[in-house]
């Protein structure tokens, strides 16, 4: 009996050693220590034995128990501990791994576009001024030398909201609110949203954005304006970009001028884009008006100055090659291009 004890004490201990997983160890448990395990079977086989002897053999029957129990406990914690190590190795996320950003943003490219614009008057010396969307009638007009009966009023389809008040037509708002403000010499550009009464397509919408520009000085001359927006045409288009001025009207400058520059898609000969004029207009412009100087208390007798103003969603256009439609349309495929 002691043999038979000692025997399969050290056949279990061996397997315990040996057993891998949880699962495996309880499998041994049970062979040995369950209901009809094999020390189990030993105790109930101590009946059958001489009465003298049954003592003996229940004790070392319930020390080989206790042994292989306490031998069971220590293996399952080492398993244990092991099965939830490889766990927890296996389920690792490694937050310092270096890995490429997915969806950083961009700019918008009318961003894009104001602030190289922006960037290029600045170098020269330019201040930025900002000015409300929501103006009166005085300095989208009246200031503007635009009276009530001015046939230009008809051009521009303006929001109003009453009689006075109005969602401004165009930046040149900001040159009355700046002149009020600064004394010459001035030079400053005002970027902003402007409304006007238009459906959108291709090349129209009902609110879009616009550069204004104003320098005033003594001694200012129509020179001082080519030479500028020749610099301007050829820092945005490229070096050979050729600009061209066209007499034009508007009423708070005179003379006027409408500016072209050379078509940058077939570089002049003429394409689709410049409609085979080999030109694409930008902005318009001129010297400021001596109605308008004098209504913001400069004498233009002394002060002369020149202006000008263009639409954003234009230059973006021709830089880009896209229309009105794709640049508010925010479709995410478009403007994941300019990153
Ligand atoms: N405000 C004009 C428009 O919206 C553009 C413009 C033309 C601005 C001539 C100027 C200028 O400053 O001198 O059509």
């Amino acid at each position: 009996m002691k043999q038979q004890i000692e025997k399969l004490t050290a056949s279990c201990i061996r397997q315990i050693k040996a057993a891998s997983t949880r699962k495996v160890l309880t499998d041994i448990k049970v062979g040995v220590l369950g209901k009809s395990g094999e020390l189990t079977a030993l105790l109930r086989n101590l009946k059958d034995l001489p009465c003298e002897q049954r003592p003996e053999a229940g004790k070392l029957v319930n020390e080989a128990r206790e042994k292989l129990e306490a031998a069971f406990a220590e293996k399952f914690e080492v398993l244990h501990k092991e099965e939830v190590a490889a766990k927890l190795a296996s389920e690792r996320i490694d937050i310092t791994i270096d890995r490429p950003y997915h969806d950083v943003g961009c700019l918008h490219p009318l961003n894009k576009v104001k602030n190289e614009i922006v960037d290029f008057f600045v170098s020269l010396g330019f201040i930025v001024t900002d000015s409300p969307e929501i103006e009166t009638d005085y300095y989208n007009f009246e200031a503007l030398n635009t009276p009530a009966d001015h046939p230009a009023r008809d051009v521009q389809d303006t929001f109003y909201i009453n009689d006075h008040i109005l969602l401004r037509s165009q930046t040149s708002t900001g040159q009355i609110r700046t002149m009020e403000k600064v004394k010459p010499p001035i030079k400053m550009i005002s970027p902003g949203r402007v409304y006007r009464a238009d459906d959108l397509d291709a090349t129209h919408s009902p609110m879009f954005h616009q550069i204004e520009g104003l320098v005033v000085d003594k001694h200012i001359t129509m020179c001082d304006l080519k030479g500028i927006l020749d610099m301007f045409a050829k820092h945005f288009f490229d070096e050979k970009c050729k600009t061209r001025f066209r007499p034009s009207y508007f009423p708070f400058t005179e003379p006027s001028v409408e500016v072209d520059v050379s078509c940058n898609h077939c570089h002049g000969s003429g394409c689709r884009v410049c409609k085979g004029t080999g030109w694409i207009e930008i902005l318009g412009a001129g010297m400021v008006n001596r109605n308008v100087l004098t209504n913001c208390g400069i004498n233009p007798d002394e002060y002369t100055g020149f202006a000008f103003g263009m639409g954003l969603e234009r230059i973006t256009n021709i830089i880009y090659k896209t229309d009105m439609r794709a640049i508010f349309e925010n479709d995410i495929r478009f403007l994941k291009q300019f990153k």
